[in-house]
């Protein structure tokens, strides 16, 4: 795993150290936004535009503490700095503390249209300005409650996908047509405008046990995206215990991803 984890502890969170962007990467973050900002106004969801416009944060590399300081009063969450992606424990703990960890490391210029693991680009303009959603904010509460349990179910493998196929990779039917919400969409330079208009992919009904069916693959446009009506939808069907869902889940064949 690329980043720094030697100067973290047990919750694996560092200091941003914000003055130690160089003018190189905070120039890199805005050619990444500059290019995503003229994709996102046809093929983002309304509410991740509207919070987006509220960050000032085109201008480079933005100071999490300055973002922390808005969402704490609109949504009670806060950002987190870590040094790239974490053990699952630690993850789901700080979603369940309403705690979001953002990778402090930017790509490099080579890795402008794609990197295998999340940077701060991908972490902050993909997952943030939803943050700022309340529906979205308490989903994601709910999700790291239900990460820790599905960790004493033996059940994590279920739920991953089910983030996969909403938190990165969910579409949502606006009055406006199929929108992008997931943030590894909104952050893509070429699946942004691929999820939304190529007729090649399916575009099925969110469907809990079907997601919770369907691998997925890392390294490659998708091939299927679930739908939702609306966060309320997602609030609430993943509302109920998961429990005899993963006992089902487990018990029938897998879709073939
Ligand atoms: N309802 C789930 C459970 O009981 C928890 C959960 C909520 C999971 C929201 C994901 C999203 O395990
Ligand atoms: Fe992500």
């Amino acid at each position: 795993m690329r980043g720094d984890y030697t100067r973290s502890g047990p919750d694996f969170v560092i200091e941003q150290d914000w003055t130690a962007y160089t003018a190189e990467e905070h120039a890199l973050y805005r050619r990444l936004f500059e290019r995503q900002s003229k994709l996102v106004p046809r093929h983002a969801c309304p509410e991740w535009i509207e919070a987006i416009a509220g960050l000032d944060c085109a201008g480079g590399i933005p100071d999490f503490r300055d973002i922390s300081a808005k969402l704490r009063k609109q949504t009670g969450w806060e950002l987190v700095a870590v040094p790239g992606l974490i053990p699952d424990e630690a993850f789901f703990t700080h979603l369940a503390q309403r705690r979001f960890p953002v990778t402090v490391w930017l790509r490099r210029p080579e890795e402008f249209d794609y990197i295998a693991e999340p940077d701060v680009f991908h972490d902050f303009f993909g997952h943030v300005p939803l943050l700022f959603d309340g529906i979205y904010a308490d989903h994601l509460h709910e999700y790291g409650k239900g990460g820790l349990k599905a960790m004493r179910l033996n059940a994590v493998t279920f739920l991953a996908r089910l983030y996969w196929y909403t938190i990165e990779f969910g579409l949502v039917r606006t009055k406006a047509g199929v929108r992008a919400y997931g943030a590894g969409l909104l952050s893509s330079g070429g699946e942004l405008a691929y999820c939304v208009e190529d007729p090649r992919p399916q575009r099925l009904a969110f469907n809990l046990e079907r997601i919770m069916r369907t691998a997925y693959q890392i390294d490659r446009y998708q091939e299927r995206y679930f739908v939702i009506d609306s966060f309320e939808q997602l609030l609430r069907e993943t509302a109920p215990d998961f429990t005899p869902i993963y006992a089902r889940v487990r018990s029938i064949p897998m879709e073939v991803a």
